[in-house]
């Protein structure tokens, strides 16, 4: 199977074996199969780099179904499969005005999935309406329940992406939203921004979705029209002695602090100064409005696009002497 249209970066290798499943009871008669090659878990395939081809068993994971777990009049608690594609999912909530979701409209990807790097964006991060995900130990065949705090979230962190990896395949999550009094983060620069273009001045979640729609659309390339796994590297976190020098010798670069010891500086802005920004190397390529993002112009390799992030990396610590790293897995 060609698994090409499976992964957002449109990298077209092959796998030995592929099941589609659809329910939990699918993927226990799965994992209990016999004889085959070690599973590889795949959801929306967003936030992935396949360098060769798979000999894996690949479980594409496309349980569906959203429902309610319980209510009160404030807030609504969801149950969400893992298979449920993330924008959807959004759409769903801002559809019956259910808060909590419009920031982190349009991001690639399942719901599934979304735990696994704390998926974040303007402002907003998915531990903010988190409960808690069922998942199923590969080993065991069990389910587990994970609360929030059992799940460790960071920045684009958790268990999942540490001690956990490997181990487990989420299969629902619940998250819990509001009804009324939203909870509206409209500080990020771009949001309001955008909203004061617009001449809104007390948005609804639908106007902060349709912001942040219009932000990402009008920055980060459209997956099926030119294949990418959105930021490639993360920010990197710099402690404040290291961050002092930096921002002593590059007193014009953006920053976020996150506490008074440290700060996180926009990778973005790292490598746009290092020349890259909208540059092609045969079919690999840094997007040209934003320079996180690296692209797929049609047939790149995993291997051509690794080549490019080496030669990013070592160009940013060269000229910064700062370590950026990836963002999405590299399956090797
Ligand atoms: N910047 C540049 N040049 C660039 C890109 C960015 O100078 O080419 C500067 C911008 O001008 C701005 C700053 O860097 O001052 C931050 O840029 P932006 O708002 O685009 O956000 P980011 O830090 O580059 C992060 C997330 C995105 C998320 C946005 C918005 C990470 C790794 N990335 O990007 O997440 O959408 O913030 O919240 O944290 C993703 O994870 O795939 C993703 C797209």
């Amino acid at each position: 199977t060609s698994l090409k249209n499976y992964n957002t970066f449109g990298i077209d290798a092959k796998a030995t074996y592929f099941s589609e499943i659809q329910s939990v009871a699918d993927l226990t008669e799965a994992l209990a199969l016999k004889g085959y090659p070690d599973f590889f878990i795949l959801g929306g395939g967003s936030n992935m780099l396949i360098t060769q081809d798979l000999n894996y068993f690949v479980l594409y994971i496309n349980i569906k179904g959203i429902e309610a777990v319980w209510e009160d009049e404030d807030h609504i608690c969801i149950e969400v499969n893992a298979g449920e594609n993330w924008h959807d999912l959004v759409l769903w909530t801002l559809d019956r005005n259910y808060g909590g979701l419009e920031n982190l409209s349009l991001i690639p990807g399942n719901s599934g999935t979304a735990p696994i790097q704390n998926i974040g964006a303007y402002g907003v991060e998915l531990k903010d309406t988190f409960v808690s995900c069922k998942a199923m130990e590969i080993a065991t065949h069990k389910l587990h329940q994970f609360s929030k705090a059992d799940c460790k979230f960071g920045y684009r962190e958790s268990y999942f992406k540490n001690e956990g990896k490997g181990k487990y395949i989420i299969t629902s999550i619940q998250l819990k939203l509001t009804k009324k009094n939203h909870r509206k983060h409209i500080d990020y620069g771009a949001i309001a921004s955008e909203l004061k273009d617009k001449g809104i001045q007390d948005p609804g979640i639908k106007d902060i979705s349709n912001a942040v729609v219009a932000i990402r659309q009008s920055k980060l390339p459209d997956p099926k029209e030119l294949g990418n796994s959105g930021s490639f590297f993360k920010n990197p976190v710099l402690k404040k002695k290291e961050f002092d020098k930096f921002i002593g010798s590059n007193p014009e670069a953006p920053f976020y602090t996150i506490s008074e010891m440290e700060f996180k500086v926009p990778a973005g802005w790292l490598i746009e100064q290092c020349g890259f920004k909208g540059k092609r190397f045969g079919d690999a390529g840094i997007h040209k409005h934003q320079a996180l993002v690296l692209v797929n112009y049609g047939s790149a390799t995993g291997h051509q696009i690794i080549a490019l992030a080496h030669n990013i990396m070592k160009a940013v610590y060269d000229k910064f002497n700062i370590a950026i790293t990836p963002e999405v897995n590299i399956i090797k």
